[in-house]
């Protein structure tokens, strides 16, 4: 294993405070969100959207890297040039979801385990030859009475760390997303229970199957009461919770820590982020970044409207959401930059 050429992977990753655009729904996510707008369901709609994110003017200012889906990657931009070459072509380091997909857990009703792993070290060797660097797995865990189980957790752990080891002998940083969902409405004090367990097994897992952690970046959701708990937390206890629970499960050799959004707004994904960087940024011992697709995306894709004419407007909201999450890294995003960034404005002129 090269480990130095894994450690400087991740470390590009999260160089000047950028973060990762996940922009790697599946065929089915994709045409439920396009469901929703009236986009046509098609792979050329699905192909055109993929090519309006990542010839934004200017992302690499704030965006690091972009996480594929395998359609993607095989696809070509309008003017021919192959989607992978472009987006490495424009300094963006090239990722690629892994995983196949979440399957109902066999003999526990309401519980999913990742599938993926059938062939994994060849895939990986042919998205290597197409240049990507870095590739995502995901696990989810439904928090409800007695869920998850230990056998979800401890399959789903088991499969990461197999994932990561694989990632790694290929020379590709692994992202390693367990990924505790908010639906529910449990206590951000259950969320913290379950989001430790979750992290301390996934990590007993990737050490048993020898994963460099200098050569991987952590993507858990934040701490969070559950989306229809009634009492809904302040960005302070959000932030401490989060950040407490990742203190006591993910060893300091782990360069980076990049949350999901998991269906938050994008300003409170931002927020959340912001008032973690804030308080800890200066006395933690890995950075703490954002992989967000919803939180970057949606309101690019809601102006969108499979519309042409739409593409440049379209471009310019993504790439504020973009330059937001980049100021939340910082410590220094305010809700008023979603409206009126001079900066996202005049980079863009
Ligand atoms: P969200 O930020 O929309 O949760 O997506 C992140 C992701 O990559 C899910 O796998």
């Amino acid at each position: 294993m090269n480990t130095q050429g894994l450690s400087d992977t991740a470390a590009l990753l999260l160089a000047d405070d950028k973060g990762l655009l996940a922009m790697d729904e599946s065929n089915a996510t994709c045409n439920k969100m396009f469901a929703k707008l009236g986009i046509p369901q098609t792979i050329e709609s699905r192909r055109a959207y993929r090519e309006l994110l990542v010839t934004t003017p200017c992302l690499g200012d704030a965006i690091s890297g972009v996480i594929l889906y395998d359609e993607t990657i095989r696809q070509t931009n309008s003017d021919g040039t192959p989607m992978a070459e472009a987006i490495i072509a424009r300094g963006l380091v090239l990722g690629i979801k892994v995983d196949t997909g979440a399957m109902n857990l066999a003999g526990h009703p309401g519980e999913k385990v990742t599938e993926g792993l059938d062939g994994l070290r060849s895939r990986l060797a042919d998205y290597a030859d197409m240049g990507a660097r870095f590739a995502k797995w995901r696990a989810v865990f439904a928090i409800g009475a007695g869920l998850p189980s230990s056998a979800c957790i401890e399959a789903n752990a088991h499969a990461l760390a197999r994932y990561a080891a694989l990632c790694q002998e290929a020379g590709m940083v692994p992202v390693v997303e367990p990924e505790v969902l908010m639906q529910g409405n449990h206590s951000i004090e259950r969320s913290f229970e379950i989001t430790d367990h979750v992290l301390r097994t996934v990590f007993d897992h990737l050490h048993a199957q020898g994963v460099s952690f200098e050569g991987m970046i952590l993507k858990p959701s934040m701490v969070l009461p559950g989306s229809s708990a009634l009492s809904q937390e302040p960005l302070e206890k959000v932030a401490d919770a989060t950040v407490r629970c990742l203190l006591r499960s993910v060893p300091a050799a782990v360069p980076g820590i990049a949350f999901l959004s998991g269906g938050q707004t994008g300003e409170l994904a931002s927020s959340r982020l912001n008032e973690m960087n804030v308080r800890f940024r200066s006395r933690l011992p890995w950075q703490l970044t954002f992989s967000f697709a919803r939180a970057i995306q949606n309101p690019a894709l809601a102006i969108w409207q499979g519309q042409d004419s739409h593409i440049k407007a379209a471009q310019q909201a993504l790439y504020r959401r973009a330059i937001c999450n980049q100021a939340a890294r910082r410590g220094e995003y305010d809700a008023n930059m979603e409206r009126n960034s001079a900066e996202a404005q005049l980079s863009l002129a």
